[in-house]
């Protein structure tokens, strides 16, 4: 059986650390061992109001950092949804299968319809029906996400078992490849690190905001004085050591912060060294991408031609079983 991965990516603006931790470096795993779609899911975005301003650069710049993260645009697919129209023709059909009793189950849905209450629009609701058929049209196979995508990976399953036996099985049923992404705190050691939460290390963090950011992170919060003993096992800044510093440091700085060895902005000092190690490459590899523009352009372009011709065989396929000609 060949393996295909697809994924979607909401062009949302900054990919912070936390995002390259969960799920970027999970992906780039992948290139070598499957056949990989990574799609940025400009259709899905609308769905809440958006600034048509921003939204061009939202789109370039979710392209440029992904890349600059180490996606390879000429391993893998990356291309942008709407440039392959066949992604919103096969979710009209399978609007038609869909059941609206599952679609009122998605937790996703019933969390967007609070936090937009102004705009509950019927995108919102049949969003996962669109986030199917960007699978299903690449008979992807697996497809990396978060915990919270899998009821809609769970869905997708559903729909395809349903398509498959109405009209002839034509589709692989897609499985859910979990990140076994750690939970990634913000610099508030509470909260999941998120751009709403404003708790977060953004990858094109210069070099000066991510000390700032570091050095008023929480740490373990009842050591108060440079005497007292830490507890690395509660502090935050210890866990981001875990991905940042290499495994014999990190431990050395366990052992003296439990002896009140190593104080908490020494500590930090080394992870910002630690996290800049990782930042400046990607960063610089930003700059460059920066430059040449138009063959950036013209990779992901040449990519959504060669999806377009995948999704037209696909979209053939499925007309043909259900009679529409
Ligand atoms: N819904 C996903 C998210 O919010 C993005 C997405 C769109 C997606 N289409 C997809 C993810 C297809 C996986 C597969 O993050």
């Amino acid at each position: 059986m060949n393996k295909t991965v697809f994924s979607g990516i909401q062009p949302s603006g900054e990919i912070h650390i936390g995002n390259y931790l969960g799920a970027i470096q999970n992906w780039i795993t992948l290139l070598d061992s499957y056949e990989c779609f990574f799609c940025i899911v400009d259709y899905h975005a609308i769905t809440v109001k958006y600034d048509v301003k921003d939204f061009q650069d939202r789109v370039w710049n979710a392209i440029i950092d992904n890349i600059a993260c180490g996606i390879d645009p000429e391993k893998s697919r990356l291309f942008i949804q709407s440039h392959v129209p066949e992604h919103t023709e096969l979710a009209w059909i399978l609007n038609s299968i869909a059941p609206m009793g599952d679609l009122e189950r998605m937790t996703q849905y019933k969390d967007k319809s609070k936090q937009h209450k102004e705009n509950i629009n019927a995108g919102l609701f049949t969003y996962p029906v669109l986030q199917t058929a960007d699978i299903i049209l690449y008979k992807a196979t697996h497809v990396p996400v978060g915990e919270d995508q899998v009821q809609h990976i769970e869905f997708a399953r559903r729909i395809v078992k349903s398509f498959n036996h109405r009209f002839g099985k034509i589709f692989p049923e897609p499985k859910e490849l979990l990140s076994h992404a750690p939970r990634i705190l913000g610099l508030d050691g509470k909260a999941k690190m998120s751009k709403s939460m404003g708790n977060y290390i953004a990858i094109g963090e210069t070099r000066e905001v991510l000390q700032k950011k570091v050095m008023s992170a929480v740490t373990d919060e009842k050591r108060i004085r440079r005497n007292d003993p830490g507890d690395p096992s509660i502090c935050n800044v210890f866990s981001l050591h875990q991905f940042f510093t290499p495994s014999e440091k990190r431990d050395e700085i366990e052992t003296e912060c439990k002896r009140a060895g190593i104080g908490c902005v020494d500590c930090k000092k080394l992870l910002i060294n630690g996290i800049w190690a990782t930042l400046e490459p990607i960063q610089e590899k930003r700059t460059t991408l920066l430059k040449d523009q138009n063959r950036l352009r013209e990779i992901i372009y040449e990519n959504g031609r060669q999806c377009k011709q995948i999704a037209e065989n696909t979209m053939g396929q499925v007309k043909e079983q259900m009679g529409i000609r």
